[in-house]
């Protein structure tokens, strides 16, 4: 067997030495990996008497460990240096003027809600709004989502820890429950909608755990299903400013709304751009349906007097859309870098008025 000391010596100048993270990583698959030197000579340790194996296993061992440790202090070592130059080299001087250039600008998100916000104020919708931090009976009961109903598993709820009653609050994971607190609130009719944060435990290009939707609930007496389609084409062909977007009802299941639907939009994913108005793709926008009279019961109205229909949209999904963003986690890396690239500039004034000048593609 090799002399372990000089090998220990040798192997661990060799990691002190190493300054970039490819070499540490090339180093350790040398030696500690499957098939590295270390790991060979604890093979041999399976052709040695049992007692060769009671001195050399520990040693043999201890010397494993010891690499890895160095290894792992030397990463992050390596971590820490590269990150001083990150920070060194993307310095800023919070003490100079700020050049116009460096200028923050609003949310493309934001932008978003405030002209969703004009679209449908204007046909007579009001805005409502709700606690992003809710009770188990607005976001899931009284929706006609009763403990142990699937419906809850699909939500990838975020729960705060259980009260003394053992109750858990959890964050919302959709914008209805502002439908529930509207209609325990007020007298009908309603014509609300209700834009705000929602949260799911999910994440990838599509999906943040903190997302936006935007809630619209209409309950009258002689509400239909036109209704709800009519709005939700108007409110595309405005918001994307186009005549002739295509969409698609696909039927579909929520447990607060019979008949339900989800609409996608006709939009094509094309060289790191996605593209709407052309293409054979599908990215699915919102849910919506007509609200199922058990909702209403639960809110105390008469399902035989009053009717009407609900959807809930993804506004991250919608600017996604408009600006051709392909992926969804990008809005949320706080990069002005990329806010520029996308041209949205600063104080740009979100309302429709000023729609075509705020990036609209
Ligand atoms: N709340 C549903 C969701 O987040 C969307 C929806 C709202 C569906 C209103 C129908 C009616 O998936």
């Amino acid at each position: 067997m090799e002399d372990l000391q000089r090998l220990e010596t040798e192997i661990i100048s060799a990691i002190v030495a190493c300054d970039d993270l490819g070499g540490l990583e090339e180093l350790r698959v040398a030696q500690v990996g499957k098939k590295g030197r270390v790991s060979l000579l604890m093979r041999e340790l399976g052709k040695m008497s049992p007692e060769e194996k009671k001195e050399f296993g520990p040693k043999l061992n201890g010397l494993k460990n010891r690499i890895i440790d160095g290894i792992t202090a030397q990463k992050t070592n390596l971590e820490q240096q590269e990150l001083n130059r990150r920070l060194l080299s993307e310095k800023i001087d919070i003490t100079l003027p700020t050049p116009p250039e460096n200028m923050g600008s609003i949310h493309p998100i934001t932008q978003v809600m405030d002209e969703v916000a004009e679209i449908f104020t204007e046909i007579g919708f009001s805005i409502a709004e709700g606690p992003e931090i809710e009770e188990d009976f607005y976001n899931f009961t009284a929706l006609n989502i009763p403990a142990e109903h699937p419906a809850r598993q699909m939500h990838d709820t975020f729960y705060f820890p259980e009260d003394a009653e053992g109750n858990r609050k959890l964050l919302r994971t959709h914008t209805s429950p502002v439908q529930i607190r509207t209609m325990i609130s007020g007298e009908p009719p309603y014509r609300i909608i209700a834009p705000g944060r929602t949260y799911r435990c999910d994440s990838d290009a599509t999906h943040t755990p903190m997302f936006h939707q935007v809630e619209a609930l209409v309950i009258d007496k002689d509400i239909h299903m036109g209704h709800l389609k009519w709005c939700i084409e108007e409110f595309c062909r405005k918001f994307f400013d186009l005549d002739d977007v295509k969409i698609r009802f696909r039927p579909s299941y929520f447990p607060f709304t019979e008949p339900s639907a989800e609409v996608d939009i006709g939009c094509a994913f094309k060289d790191g751009e996605i593209l709407i108005g052309e293409g054979d793709d599908w990215l699915e926008i919102m849910g919506c349906g007509m609200v199922n009279p058990r909702v209403l019961e639960n809110v105390n109205l008469n399902p035989d007097e009053y009717q009407g229909f609900a959807f809930g949209m993804g506004l991250d999904r919608i600017a996604m859309l408009k600006w051709g963003i392909p992926d969804l986690r990008d809005f949320f890396a706080a990069d002005l870098r990329w806010l520029k690239h996308y041209g949205f500039a600063a104080l740009d004034i979100p309302s429709l008025s000023t729609q075509s000048k705020a990036g609209n593609k």
